[in-house]
């Protein structure tokens, strides 16, 4: 049986938007979670090849820089037409001014120029738990798609406005908190990648 998370933990990001969503998910369980930005702790840089090795450079580096069990989100938006990009690139493409607007408009006309007439999509969340001693846990949730442009909806954050989860005709970006990463009383799956990824985690690190 592995290891639980209780008292203190460090969220590792700067993202405000995965901040809220990540303390709104850890708030039932009692876990008291400050983060990264909060404690002044620098940023990794994100050499990884891939969400889980991200996800384990930032949760490995604020564990040891807080001596506390660290928590970290690696995620992004992988779009069929593009071959998967952004992907682990989903934050460098909004640029230093996290011009997401402008991200978005990249993403359908580069999808439009790629002559592909798939409008697929996934968003990814892996999720890394890191202990100050050195054990480690890793969760990975995705949720399918399609692409909608022009975007629509002011909630949420990122590439929201352009996700049209399967089995929904609206965009992240037109849904509630509640309802894009809500954890459903009942066990049944979450919608959103981090709440999905978040419920694998819940079953076996919180109580
Ligand atoms: P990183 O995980 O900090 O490298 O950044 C991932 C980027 O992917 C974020 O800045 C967002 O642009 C995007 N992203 C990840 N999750 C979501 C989401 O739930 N909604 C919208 N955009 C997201």
């Amino acid at each position: 049986m592995s290891r639980r998370l209780t008292g203190k933990l460090v969220i590792a990001t700067h993202n405000a938007g995965k901040l809220r969503e990540m303390r709104e998910l850890l708030a039932p369980y009692g876990v008291e979670a400050v983060s990264a930005g909060e404690l002044g702790l620098a940023e990794p840089e994100e050499t990884g090849s891939d969400f889980v090795s991200n996800a384990l450079i930032k949760a490995r580096a604020a564990a040891k820089a807080a001596n506390l069990p660290a928590f970290a989100d690696d995620s992004g938006l992988c779009v069929d037409a593009l071959d998967g990009a952004p992907g682990i690139y989903s934050a460098r493409w909004a640029g230093e001014a996290k011009n997401f607007g402008a991200a978005m408009a990249r993403i359908e006309a580069e999808a439009q120029a790629s002559g592909s007439p798939s409008r697929r999509a996934h968003f990814v969340s892996a999720l890394a738990v890191v202990w100050p001693d050195g054990e480690e846990a890793v969760f990975e949730g995705k949720v399918f798609g399609d692409l909608a442009f022009p975007p629509r909806g002011m909630a949420g954050f990122g590439y929201d406005p352009c996700f049209t989860p399967d089995g929904h005709a609206r965009t992240f970006g037109e849904m509630s908190a509640e309802e894009k990463h809500g954890i459903p009383p009942d066990g049944s799956e979450a919608l959103s990648h981090r709440a999905r990824a978040f419920q694998m985690m819940a079953r076996t690190l919180l109580k």
